[in-house]
């Protein structure tokens, strides 16, 4: 296994990732962890220094125990880990004075080649990510530099004899584009095989959920989006019966959902779930409000009221489970002088561990969304759970703009599986990101048959995207959605007219509110 030692870079997950890709397995443990003792209990194949916020020109800024570099391992330092590494093995790192960088250079190799570099600079030069203020400014005894860029001399640098490599940029980053091939080719010089996979990580995790939980109860607000479906079986799979989940069923589910959340992991996965059937007091709590923000907030504080009074029947539970993903965490990364990041609370659940005196169980934290889904794939949920379109926590409360009524939610369920169904047979579901009917508060006259009708109005919306950050509509065939059309009036009664939304975000936002 591989070592990344933390030095409290905002994008050290993403090194893990590369080399989660690359079927190598490695854990990330913070410096100050890191002691002798660690170090030989760990007996890393290879170590990585991550980069990180300080300067190692600082007194007491952090270093990894200079006994790493009697291991006889390789060991490749990034930014900061460079800088640390030239500044322990007898170099020198000053501060920047015109040198610091931030954003994209350009590296061009060296005359020597060596084969960290293999694939790279057959262009001639290589797009790098830097991001640093200090830089080196004499390399180490034993080291020879095979990159530089402008602003860094010393951009890429090694000293073979000891399988040392140390360089200035980020090569986990998207913007480091070949970054991938420099961890492939690192990887192969410390003699990995390539063979660990998304089933080793579950061994893993279930070990630490096991080690972190002890004999202790956990809870777990299940919504049956694919994030806490995964953690929830994750954990199930730990500690089995120690895991209560409660589904809080705010009545603004879509057609026949809550049934088959509830009924896939009772039956199927055995789970231990209670089905908190609060409708009544949700749509009641909403009747007459039209305003989302106060929507929003009315779902929210229902919800977290009513995750309470289920949880406070579970005796003695110390422990609350999250699907909290890696990009939760990084988006709210905060450095206090070290490699400490404050989580985002999940926005239904925040708020509630500190109220309720609960520790936090994450095992996804460390996890993109494909990575969840590979894991959900491993543990054996069905693909077509595991695809399933993001479901924003309010529910068709959003979908539905103006007063929420029975009625509405009614239609809004119908026409919705309809346009699903039609995206499905047409092969289309894989391609979307999202794709929902909103229920319009108008009504429009329409004609059908011969007689007159006043119906509701909707449209539908259908998007693409990578991470719901931003958005464009789906380029749907005329012919499609007026296949669509005709049948969601057809087959959905209350409904006399149908539009398709082509807003992208943004300037719109994905949800109608
Ligand atoms: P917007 O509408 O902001 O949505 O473009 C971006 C993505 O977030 C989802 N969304 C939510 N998800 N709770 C959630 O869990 C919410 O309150 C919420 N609001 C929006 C939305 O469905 C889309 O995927």
């Amino acid at each position: 296994r591989l070592l990344i030692i933390d030095f409290g870079s905002q994008v050290t997950q993403l090194i893990a990732r590369r080399l989660r890709e690359l079927n190598v397995y490695c854990e990330i443990h913070p410096y100050q962890n890191v002691t002798d003792a660690f170090l030989a209990e760990f007996s890393p194949k290879a170590v990585i220094f991550s980069g990180g916020p300080a300067s190692v020109i600082d007194e007491g800024s952090p270093r990894p125990p200079a006994s790493v570099f009697d291991l006889g391992v390789p060991i490749l330092g990034i930014c900061y880990g460079q800088q640390v590494m030239m500044q322990m093995l007898g170099g020198k790192v000053e501060r920047g004075h015109g040198t610091a960088e931030f954003g994209r250079a350009y590296v061009t190799p060296a005359e020597a080649r060596i084969d960290l570099l293999n694939g790279w600079f057959l262009d001639g030069r290589e797009q790098v990510w830097m991001s640093h203020g200090d830089h080196v400014s004499a390399i180490a005894p034993g080291f020879e530099v095979y990159g530089t860029s402008p602003n860094a001399p010393y951009a890429i640098t090694a000293d073979l004899s000891r399988n040392f490599f140390a360089v200035q940029f980020h090569p986990e980053v998207h913007h480091t584009p070949n970054g991938a091939t420099l961890y492939e080719n690192f990887i192969k010089a410390a003699g990995f095989s390539g063979d660990w996979t998304m089933g080793a990580y579950r061994e893993e995790a279930i070990r630490k959920i096991r080690e972190q939980v002890g004999d202790k109860k956990v809870i777990c607000a299940l919504s049956g989006g694919v994030d806490s479906s995964v953690a929830a079986v994750l954990i199930h799979e730990a500690i089995g019966d120690q895991l209560t989940c409660v589904y809080v069923d705010h009545g603004l589910m879509r057609l026949n959902e809550s049934e088959q959340v509830v009924g896939m992991f009772r039956e199927h996965y055995n789970l231990p779930l209670i089905h908190a059937d609060e409708s009544e007091l949700f749509l009641g709590k909403l009747e007459g409000v039209s305003d989302p923000e106060t929507k929003r907030k009315i779902i929210g504080g229902l919800f977290i009221d009513v995750f309470q009074k289920y949880a406070n029947g579970i005796d003695g539970a110390e422990f609350l489970a999250q699907g909290t993903l890696y990009p939760d965490v990084i988006e709210s990364v905060s450095f206090s002088g070290g490699p400490s990041v404050t989580i985002k609370s999940h926005h239904n659940v925040g708020g509630l561990p500190e109220k309720m005196g609960l520790k936090l169980v994450e095992p996804l934290r460390e996890l993109f969304k494909d990575e969840v889904r590979a894991l959900g794939h491993e543990l054996g949920l069905p693909a077509s759970f595991i695809g399933r379109h993001p479901f924003p926590g309010p529910g068709l409360a959003i979908r539905c703009p103006g007063e929420i009524t029975r009625e509405k939610l009614e239609i809004l369920r119908k026409a919705d599986a309809v346009f699903i169904d039609q995206i499905r047979k047409h092969g289309l579901y894989d391609d979307i990101w999202q794709a929902f009917v909103a229920i319009l508060p108008v009504k429009t006259v329409g004609v059908m048959g011969d007689g007159r009708t006043y119906d509701f109005a909707c449209a539908l919306r259908a998007v693409t995207s990578v991470d719901g950050m931003t958005a464009d509509y789906y380029p749907f065939t005329h012919d499609f959605l007026g296949e669509t059309a005709t049948r969601i009036i057809n087959e959905v009664k209350g409904i006399n007219r149908c539009t398709y939304d082509i807003t992208s975000k943004p300037p719109g936002t994905i949800e109608w509110e």
